[in-house]
């Protein structure tokens, strides 16, 4: 991983994830304009069929639930109230990279407002474009808010405008996707959070 410098991937706080995740929070981490604008993504990509919502809670955003939503994150009561979900998983992915599932399992994957908690993201794309079907898309989104303790410092200490970068970076050293396309998703002038999304299809 020599493209991000020494110390990029450490956090504040390195105890487990496992621990602070431990409760559930039933609240939504981005407001009624950025969700809109994750949903309305969503759409427009076509993101349905088999998906895999990666670090995922109680909301996945989706306007209209897929067919099969598999969500995986931290938090087991988080993930059994989301309704949209038909199958949940917890899985550390910073403790483990590598996905349970078998190959081509998905259509498509998301992950919302929290790539910037993944220290062996590089390994993780990896293994989202291993269990998503080649042509099958890996959508991010994010907005500036975190929880700094467990966010990365190289996520910490740049703007808007170098996450969409990192982001950008995490597909490219993957090496198992398309070029990635990245847009602000929430209008330029608006008051509330912004919403950024980047995105790419596997390679076929
Ligand atoms: C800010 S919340 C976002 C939740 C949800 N995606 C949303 O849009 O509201 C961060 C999520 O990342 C998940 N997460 C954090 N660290 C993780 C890890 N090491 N492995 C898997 N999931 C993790 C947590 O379970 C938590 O639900």
């Amino acid at each position: 991983m020599s493209e991000f410098p020494d110390g990029f991937f450490t956090r504040q706080d390195e105890t487990s994830d496992a621990a602070f995740y431990s409760f559930p929070r039933y609240v939504t981490h981005i407001d009624d304009g950025a969700i809109a604008a994750v949903g309305a993504l969503y759409d427009e990509l076509g993101i349905r069929g088999a998906v895999l919502d990666l670090m995922s809670s109680w909301v996945s955003h989706f306007r209209a639930p897929p067919e099969r939503l598999t969500v995986l994150g931290m938090n087991a009561d988080e993930l059994a109230a989301n309704p949209q979900a038909a199958e949940l998983v917890v899985h550390d992915l910073n403790a483990e990279p590598t996905l349970p599932f078998a190959d081509d399992t998905f259509d498509h994957a998301t992950c919302c407002v929290s790539v910037d908690y993944l220290t062996r993201p590089v390994e993780v794309f990896e293994q989202v474009a291993r269990v998503v079907r080649p042509g099958g898309l890996f959508v991010c989104t994010f907005s500036n808010r975190v929880f700094p303790t467990k966010a990365v410092r190289g996520w910490l200490y740049t703007d808007d405008a170098a996450h969409v970068d990192i982001v950008r970076e995490y597909f490219t050293a993957s090496g198992a996707f398309d070029s990635a396309a990245s847009a602000l998703r929430t209008p330029l002038a608006a008051r509330g959070d912004p919403l950024y999304g980047v995105w790419a299809a596997v390679k076929a």
